[in-house]
């Protein structure tokens, strides 16, 4: 990752290099916090943020369900991000708001503790690589499975719950392959690493529900408003490891991730093996509203000007 200039800390600007935390941070020890991934795209009216207050708004959620109180405003946050792109030049293309318990006491309790909030961005590029987004990426089933609802508040994006994507994401790289497939705890397709899954047989697109311990991507949300678009339903429903064995189609779909064509699972390939015309036909499309080249959602694009 290249350094940019500047990071939102806390109210301020800081220069990249002395936005740092101290050692005895809550979140650092426990998790304690939260976190959104934000797009920039390029478009033909410059620099553009992909529904950013969708994604402030699940980031307000994601703490309220740890009991973090972030002491800025909605609207506040929203411009400080446009802020952070704006002060940091035309070559980010990915924004990372986190907010979290700071320090005042080492045990587990936070309630008392100051609550602290950063902005940064920088650039990503393709989250798994070119090949990976133009050819489709290789999978493999995690053994590390998703925690059940009862143990894990899996809708909210709570630093402390990344460590179960960290280990599958390991155990990924490690094998091979370019990401993990997550399990739910009673063994249902939930999603991946970072991204949720879709898949499609005869012609039909389905997709795993909150129920299987997934956060609700705004990407997912995307994608289910831009499917009926395109002529196809989506349907949200269990899905099996052995459906997606042989599914016409996978595809994953995160901010990070953007619409990933998957070829192969657990060395099976996916239909032919290579992207469909259904996972294609969705990625041009979702490409499009991110470029600003479909009027019906110019709404999601935030522009910087
Ligand atoms: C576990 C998990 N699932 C799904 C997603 C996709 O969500 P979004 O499309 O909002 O980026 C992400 C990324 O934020 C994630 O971390």
């Amino acid at each position: 990752m290249e350094p940019t200039k500047k990071i939102w800390m806390d109210g301020k600007m800081v220069d990249w290099e002395k936005a740092n935390v101290h050692v005895l941070t809550h979140g650092l020890h426990y998790g304690g916090g939260v976190f959104e991934g934000i797009r920039v795209y390029e478009t033909a009216k410059g620099q553009a943020i992909f529904r950013l207050r969708d994604h402030m708004i699940r980031f307000y959620d994601s703490a309220k369900v740890i009991e973090l109180k972030i002491p800025y405003s909605l609207d506040k946050l929203c411009e400080a991000v446009k802020e952070v792109v704006r002060v940091n030049g035309p070559k980010v293309d990915y924004i990372r708001p986190i907010a979290y318990y700071g320090t005042g006491a080492v045990g587990l309790n936070p309630i008392r503790l100051p609550t602290k909030v950063a902005i940064a961005c920088m650039f990503m590029g393709p989250y798994l690589g070119d090949d990976q987004q133009r050819n489709g990426a290789r999978l493999i089933t995690s053994s590390w499975e998703k925690p059940s609802n009862r143990a894990a508040a899996l809708n909210a994006k709570i630093c402390g719950n990344y460590i179960n994507s960290v280990l599958a994401r390991l155990e990924a790289v490690r094998k091979g392959a370019d990401e993990a497939l997550m399990l739910d705890s009673v063994g249902n397709v939930a999603e991946g690493t970072g991204e949720n899954l879709f898949m499609v047989k005869n012609g039909r697109i389905s997709t795993p529900g909150m129920a299987s311990g997934i956060l609700g991507g705004i990407t997912r949300d995307s994608i289910l408003q831009l499917a009926p678009d395109l002529g196809f339903g989506v349907t949200e429903r269990n899905i099996t490891r052995s459906e997606l064995f042989v599914a016409d189609e996978v595809f994953l779909t995160g901010t990070a991730a953007e619409v990933l064509p998957v070829r192969e699972i657990d060395d099976r390939p996916i239909g032919g093996g290579k992207p469909g015309p259904i996972s294609l036909k969705i990625q041009r499309a979702f490409s499009e509203v991110t470029k600003g080249k479909n009027k019906k959602y110019a709404h999601w694009l935030d522009y910087l000007k």
